[in-house]
């Protein structure tokens, strides 16, 4: 019996290896594409979007990477979204955090919350969690008021962004949403056709 069930358990395994390992490689191939439209030269940023805000949080780093490049492009000033108590490093950290998404609990975030009154434009970039934006971001959103403002969203995300453009939309209250832009986690031989898409996507918002 116990010979049965570890053999179940191997298969299990094994299976879910294999399906995680078919995942990697379909979004590779996805990527490769994808950054491939973007890999000519490197493009020239010609958009006069005036004065610019970029709001972000970022857990591990990827959505500051992109906050920064847009605020290289358009000069702008940033603002990161900070916690009150930084969230659990459990092994089970996953499951808490969709559980803040499931029950609308999220966390406390740090004020005062900008003031975007001298702005023409303003950013407001999340990591994707659960297909959705970050809790943190989220309380963001509940919080703040865009007051008739251009607003532009961006996620970054393993693969799938799932429904942040909608929800953003939704949640932003007072803002004029324009097109926004999501950004894969890529390897960094894809770094200079990240510039480009970022470039592209910028100078469309003109
Ligand atoms: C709790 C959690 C849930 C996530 N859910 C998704 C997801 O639904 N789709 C996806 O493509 N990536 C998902 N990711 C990966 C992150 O979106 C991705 O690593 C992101 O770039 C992290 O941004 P940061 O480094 O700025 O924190 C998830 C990460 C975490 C921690």
């Amino acid at each position: 019996m116990l010979k049965i069930m570890l053999l179940v358990i191997l298969a299990a395994g094994l299976i879910g290896g294999a399906a995680g390992a078919i995942h990697l490689l379909r979004v590779a191939q996805r990527n490769k594409k994808e950054m491939a439209s973007f890999q000519a030269e490197p493009l020239s940023y010609t958009a006069h979007l005036g004065k610019v805000l970029v709001i972000y949080y970022s857990r591990s780093g990827h959505t500051q990477d992109i906050a920064q490049q847009i605020q290289q492009y358009t000069r702008a000033d940033l603002y990161r979204i900070e916690l009150e108590t930084p969230l659990p490093n459990t092994p089970w950290f996953y499951l808490t955090l969709k559980r803040q998404l499931s029950t609308g609990n999220y966390p406390a975030i740090k004020k005062p919350l900008p003031d975007i009154s001298e702005y023409d434009v303003v950013f407001v970039g999340s990591p994707i969690w659960w297909y959705t934006a970050a809790t943190p971001v989220l309380q963001f959103l509940r919080e703040m008021d865009f007051k008739n403002k251009k607003v532009v969203p961006f996620s970054t995300q393993g693969s799938n962004y799932g429904t942040f453009f909608e929800d953003f939309a939704a949640h932003a209250k007072n803002a004029q949403v324009l097109k926004g832009e999501s950004f894969n986690n890529l390897p960094a031989k894809y770094d200079d056709a990240v510039d480009n898409k970022i470039t592209v996507w910028l100078n469309a918002l003109n």
